[in-house]
């Protein structure tokens, strides 16, 4: 039987791009005569049926918008049963056939949970500035996270060049070293620290000890997964190891979550959507 009505959704963090596959999903349905309701809020939403229809004129001028125009949430109680079977419910209650949701890791690891509980027909789109999923070669929103991180890194490489200061930038990506790793050969980092690289503080440390030897101004990325110690401890035993060390830390946090989608975002959002 043919698909009348789906329902969308957006969860966990918002990565720019997913506007864009929103907008996909609503056009491409509007020219196959599938009506779209757009749950606001993620799995939370849905469990409190805030539920609302979409149509093309709504996601118009959003392609490049970064956010989620449907808003997002890390839901609680769609974690418990009981909060799963309020949100099947409300799709049968809205005659809802299918559901499609945006998200990242945890987002989708939900979704296949309700799936395999429901057997509710569902597509998930990987959406996440980690870059964390398996099945994808990239996720929605990873390369304009990238170009934001780089951009940032560019910055305060000026001011790490003229001072000869060693600059320890923290970047996002959860357990994922990936994030970091491409900003950081993007930005020319000296050093990139991700999490699937075991190593330990000192060795860190007697590694920069040997490059601050010929450069005194470097650019380390740490990936906030991390787990050989804190961004302050490294900052510590650097300035009481390496003499003369002129070091300070940066913490990017959210803003490599927002922002304008770069066009390979906008592009994938708009395929994926489309499929
Ligand atoms: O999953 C995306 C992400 O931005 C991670 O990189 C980060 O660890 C986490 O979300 C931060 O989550 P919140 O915005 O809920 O603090």
């Amino acid at each position: 039987m043919a698909m009348k009505n789906i329902a969308i959704l957006t969860s966990g963090g918002d990565a720019p791009g997913m506007n864009a596959c929103i907008r996909s999903i609503v056009r491409t349905s509007n020219h196959l005569g599938i009506s779209v309701f757009g749950i606001q809020s993620g799995y939370q939403g849905l469990i409190e049926n805030n539920i609302k229809i979409l149509t093309p004129i709504d996601v118009g001028n959003t392609i490049h918008i970064g956010g989620t125009i449907l808003k997002t949430a890390r839901s609680d109680e769609f974690r418990t049963k009981k909060g799963r079977d309020k949100a099947y419910n409300n799709l049968i209650k809205n005659n809802i056939d299918g559901m499609i949701v945006l998200g990242g890791d945890g987002s989708l690891t939900g979704a296949n949970i309700f799936f395999e509980e429901n057997n509710f027909p569902l597509i998930g789109i990987p959406c996440t500035i980690d870059n964390d999923l398996y099945g994808t070669d990239y996720s929605i929103g990873f390369a304009s996270a990238r170009e934001t991180i780089v951009e940032a890194v560019d910055k305060i490489r000026d001011t790490a060049a003229s001072h000869e200061r060693i600059f320890i930038v923290e970047v996002m990506g959860r357990d994922s070293g990936y994030l970091a790793l491409e900003s950081g050969i993007a930005a020319g980092a000296e050093m990139i620290l991700i999490p699937e690289y075991k190593t330990n503080l000192n060795s860190i440390v007697d590694e920069i000890k040997k490059i601050n030897k010929e450069k005194k101004s470097l650019i380390i990325i740490y990936a906030e997964g991390c787990k050989f110690g804190s961004l302050k401890k490294l900052t510590k035993a650097i300035k009481n190891n390496i003499e003369g060390s002129n070091v300070r830390y940066s913490i990017l946090g959210h803003i490599q979550r927002g922002g304008t989608a770069v066009p390979s975002d906008r592009i994938l959002g708009t395929i994926l959507g489309n499929k």
